[in-house]
C-alpha cells in the first residue's frame, strides 16, 4: 500500500513539474465549479493516474487540478470516490494519502448533505465541527506506521482555528454559516424518516455519504482539516431526497462556499 502511494505520488510529480501543493481541496457533489475557476497549471484525469479509482457518480468530473488560489499552490479533486460505488475504504482514501506525499499541509473538504437540524434550511452552508462515522473505518488493517499512529486521536478533528477563521471571514463577507455534526453513512439510499430521526438523536446535524473516510485518513497523518457541507435537502421534511436537487442546490450554494474557501486559503 505505501509503495503504491509513493509510486503514484512520484508519477504525479513527474507529470506536474514537481508542483508542490500546499493545500488539498476535495470538491463534492455540485461543487466542482470551483475547480473550473482555479488558475490551473496542470490537470490530470483520474483515469490517467496509476492506482486511482475512477469516479462513477454524475456531477463528479474526476480530475485533479494543480494550480493557484489567491497565490497559494493547491491541488483540487474535482470528484471523489465513495464507498457506495463499490470501492474499498483504502481506495476511497488513497488520493488523500497521495496528496499528503505531494506535500499538502491542509485539507479542505466539501460535500452535499441532508439537514437533520430543524433550524437548517436548504442552501445553508454548514461548517463541519465534528463527525459521527457509520461506515467501516478506513484505518482497519495493518497500520501504515510511517504515516501515523495505530490509534489516532480524533479530538479537534475539524481544526478549531480554521473554524474560528471561517467565522470571521463569513462575518466580513455577509455569508450565513451553520455549524454542526456530519453523520457519514454508507448510502446509496437516502435515509428513511426513522434513520434521520436516529441520526438526530445520536447528535447529528446533517447526513451524508462521504467525507468522513478522507478526514479520518488526513487526521491519521496529522493534517489539519476544514470542512463545509451544503445542505441540499431537509431530511426530516416530507419531501423525498433527489440527486438532481442535490446537484442543483450544491451549485447554488457553491458560490458562497468558493468565496469562503478562497479567502481562507489566502489567509493560511
Ligand atoms: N442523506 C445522505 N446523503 C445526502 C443527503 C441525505 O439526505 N443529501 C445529500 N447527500
Amino acid at each position: 500500500m505505501l509503495e503504491e502511494i509513493k509510486q503514484t505520488a512520484e508519477f504525479i510529480r513527474a507529470r506536474t513539474g514537481d508542483f508542490r501543493p500546499e493545500v488539498g481541496i476535495i470538491l463534492g457533489t455540485g461543487l466542482g465549479g470551483f475547480g473550473d475557476r482555479i488558475e490551473a497549471n496542470y490537470t490530470l484525469d483520474y483515469h490517467e493516474i496509476p492506482d486511482f479509482p475512477v469516479s462513477t457518480v454524475e456531477g463528479h468530473k474526476g480530475r485533479m487540478i494543480f494550480g493557484r488560489v489567491k497565490g497559494r499552490r493547491v491541488v483540487a479533486m474535482q470528484g471523489r470516490f465513495h464507498y457506495y460505488e463499490g470501492y474499498t475504504m483504502q481506495q476511497v482514501t488513497f488520493p488523500v494519502r497521495v496528496m499528503q506525499q505531494l506535500g499538502i499541509g491542509y485539507l479542505f473538504v466539501s460535500n452535499a448533505s441532508g439537514g437533520i437540524n430543524t433550524s437548517f434550511r436548504v442552501g445553508d452552508l454548514m461548517v463541519i465541527t465534528d463527525h459521527i462515522n457509520l461506515m467501516p473505518n478506513p484505518l482497519i488493517g495493518p497500520n501504515l506506521s510511517e504515516l501515523g499512529p495505530r490509534f489516532p486521536d480524533m479530538h479537534n478533528c475539524y481544526d478549531r482555528e480554521l473554524i474560528a477563521r471561517a467565522t470571521e471571514i463569513a462575518e466580513e463577507e455577509g455569508i450565513k454559516l451553520q455549524y454542526g455534526v456530519y453523520v457519514g453513512g454508507t448510502g446509496p439510499t437516502f435515509e428513511t424518516q426513522a434513520e434521520y430521526r436516529y441520526f438526530k438523536a445520536i447528535g447529528g446535524d446533517a447526513a451524508g455519504m462521504s467525507t468522513v473516510p478522507e478526514v479520518i485518513v488526513a487526521r491519521h497523518m496529522s493534517i489539519p482539516v476544514f470542512g463545509v457541507s451544503v445542505i441540499t435537502n431537509c431530511g426530516l421534511s416530507d419531501e423525498a431526497g433527489d440527486h438532481e436537487d442535490v446537484q442543483r442546490q450544491g451549485r447554488k450554494a457553491g458560490v458562497r462556499m468558493e468565496l469562503l474557501f478562497k479567502r481562507m486559503i489566502k489567509s493560511l
